[in-house]
């Protein structure tokens, strides 16, 4: 994966020294906004910050090409990812209401009322009816950001649990991958739905095509992973996941077959009809509820987790659809377009 192109002072400069073998970066920026205090705007800093973020955290994934490893560890690079993450958990809140937090047997029900509460535009009803083949590949654009490294930010829960919810978690997590069978693999599915709708079917090929609120969706779950006292955020943010999934992803299959997408282009949507359907139950009593037993303190957690995932598919559907009503793009580049092979 290459870097993409910088979106403000702050990436401009840290992909630059990224560019460099490692040293050290000198103190982060101080201050409540990704530049301090005097340079505070939300307005133009959140999509520079959410860029800074998500390339910092995708040092622990796959990386980038130029890039040294060794940056992965680099003090100076994680006391400015800090600082990200605190400007990012502060960006959170001020959107992320805390949801109570409810006794540890009741949280499999919390989570389904969570859910059921969530009153936000239905970006699937959409896909399924009114998009066009355009609009359709720019929302796979968009989800190809997380679902080419598709359960990797939750795998980082793994070490980090014991007991029913450790193997509860590792069962979701083994139907993501394939179950052993590589061309099974979510993330392998996706690329042929890339490939079915003309598209690069490359790791992390569109990075640079996508805006913040993307970016926040995948900055969220490594927030949440790369914490050991965020895992139950990081449960419940997988248990809201997979709570919204069959639905909306029978919406989008139909939508795609409407468009002309054949059986192979689809299947990964019709695979997450049939296998999220299970994995829900799975993730909110085996997994959320068997933990909530064992931390009792941590239920709000999960809950929180939960919302955020709510809150931030909301913030996504809120985006692509009020873009396409103005006949806009949904993409970051307002002259962007979509490379079809
Ligand atoms: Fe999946
Ligand atoms: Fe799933």
């Amino acid at each position: 994966m290459q870097l993409p192109a910088p979106r403000g002072p702050l990436t401009e400069r840290l992909f630059a020294e990224l560019a460099r073998p490692p040293h050290d970066l000198g103190p982060p920026p101080a201050g409540p906004g990704p530049y301090g205090d005097r340079h505070y705007d939300p307005c133009f800093g959140e999509e520079d910050a959410q860029l800074a973020l998500f390339v910092c955290y995708e040092l622990h994934y796959q990386g980038f090409d130029g890039v040294d490893d060794r940056w992965e560890w680099n003090p100076s690079l994680l006391a400015l990812r800090e600082r990200l993450e605190t400007w990012f958990e502060g960006w959170l809140a001020r959107r992320v209401p805390r949801p109570p937090a409810p006794p540890s047997r009741q949280v499999p029900r919390a989570l389904a009322a969570l859910v059921a509460a969530d009153d936000g535009p239905s970006l699937s009803a959409y896909l399924r009816s009114r998009a066009d083949t355009a609009q359709f590949r720019e929302f796979v654009v968009h989800r190809s950001i997380y679902q080419l490294k598709e359960a990797d930010p939750h795998t980082w829960g793994i070490p980090r649990l014991l007991g029913r919810p450790k193997a509860a978690l590792v069962e979701i997590q083994s139907d993501e991958y394939g179950g052993g069978r590589p061309e099974r693999m979510h993330a392998e599915l996706f690329r042929a739905t890339l490939r079915g709708l003309g598209l690069d079917d490359s790791y992390g090929a569109y990075l640079g095509l996508v805006p913040g609120v993307t970016l926040a969706i995948s900055n969220v779950m490594s927030l949440f992973g790369l914490h050991r006292r965020r895992r139950g955020a990081l449960l419940g943010h997988l248990a809201a996941f997979e709570m919204t999934s069959s639905l909306p992803n029978r919406r989008y299959s139909q939508g795609l077959r409407r468009l002309g997408g054949d059986a192979g282009a689809r299947h990964y949507f019709d695979e997450h009809v049939q296998a999220d359907a299970v994995h829900e139950q799975i993730a909110a009593h085996d997994m959320c509820g068997a933990f909530a037993a064992e931390h009792p303190g941590l239920t709000g957690d999960i809950l929180y987790g939960a919302a955020c995932a709510l809150a931030l598919d909301r913030l996504f559907a809120e985006h692509l659809l009020g873009r396409w009503r103005e006949g806009r793009t949904s993409l970051w580049e307002t002259d962007a377009e979509v490379t079809v092979r």
